[in-house]
């Protein structure tokens, strides 16, 4: 059952840092359509050193319905070098509720596409919250694409023709979105945005060892990114940073894919064979 709560976030502009969020006040506008015009909101603005983003959050349990640490550790990153978003184009990937991407729309960039495989609904809503004033919403500053990493080649006619940057926070977290983010973020560098590949800004919360194994081997084996990683202004143990930059010319290792791919095949038929002798087992337990 979806819980939405409109949520504040605020930022400080001069450390470049983030201060707290709080609930403003809970509504379900995303059952009540026509109503969604009338709560607007007058309070999105950076003044006084203080950067107030509003926005809608899901509590219920979907993944991206809420904010993620690593997205407003990635915020704290795009205050500092804000100067370099103003009249640029940002995609954000797997953007959940959008704050990243929503800040970068208050920082003056020329346009921002938030994009997820779910949360339609709640992005539509949280982009309405800002554009409450802004005269130039003709020009679809923000816009909301559903895109899903698995079939990267599907794109909206929609999306930029260009783009400078994308922007992902907290979208590698098991086995599936380790491959899929980056066969999406290689798709959209080495096709959709061959002639001008976007810079890629990666924010990152480690859990699981085995997943970023699987990351980062792909990573160097099977896409052709440069990895830098990036130092963050208040330092940081929980997440990290990096840039991906996009270079045909780096060499996939495609030995170590096919060693990768028997790995693989060769761990699914060991499991297969465990569970067929676990259920005979326990069949003649019975
Ligand atoms: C852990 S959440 C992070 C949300 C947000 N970026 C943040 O940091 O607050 C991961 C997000 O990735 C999205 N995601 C997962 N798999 C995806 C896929 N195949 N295609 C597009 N988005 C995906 C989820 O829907 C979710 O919004």
């Amino acid at each position: 059952m979806a819980k939405i709560m409109r949520r504040r976030y605020y930022f400080n502009t001069v450390e470049n840092k983030y201060i707290k969020s709080e609930t403003i006040v809970s509504t379900n506008i995303i059952e009540e359509k026509e109503d969604q015009k009338k709560i607007v909101n007058q309070e999105n603005n950076i003044n006084n050193n203080i950067c107030t983003i509003n926005i809608f959050e899901d509590s219920s349990e979907r993944t991206g319905g809420s904010v993620y640490y690593a997205a407003t550790f990635l915020c704290e990153y795009l205050l500092s070098i804000r100067h370099e978003f103003k009249h640029k184009c940002v995609i954000e990937l797997g953007a959940g509720t959008g704050l990243c991407g929503l800040l970068l729309y208050h920082l003056k960039a020329k346009q921002v596409v938030l994009t997820d495989c779910d949360h339609m609904k709640l992005l539509n809503s949280s982009k309405l919250l800002q554009e409450e004033g802004d005269d130039n919403i003709k020009n679809e500053k923000i816009l909301i694409e559903y895109y899903n990493w698995m079939v990267p080649n599907e794109i909206s006619d929609t999306f930029p023709t260009e783009v400078d940057y994308v922007i992902a926070s907290d979208v590698i977290y098991d086995a599936s979105t380790a491959e899929t983010f980056l066969n999406a973020i290689q798709y959209l560098c080495s096709n959709k945005y061959k002639s001008k590949p976007p810079k890629i800004i990666v924010s990152h919360q480690p859990r699981l060892s085995g997943v970023d194994d699987a990351f980062y081997e792909k990573l160097k084996d099977d896409c052709n990114f440069i990895l830098n990683q990036i130092e963050p202004i208040h330092g940081n143990p929980v997440a990290n940073l990096f840039e991906l930059i996009y270079d045909p010319t780096v060499k996939k290792n495609r030995k170590s894919v096919f060693l990768r791919m028997y790995r693989v095949i060769f761990q699914e038929i060991f499991f297969t064979f465990f569970k067929i002798s676990l259920f005979k087992f326990n069949f003649r337990q019975k």
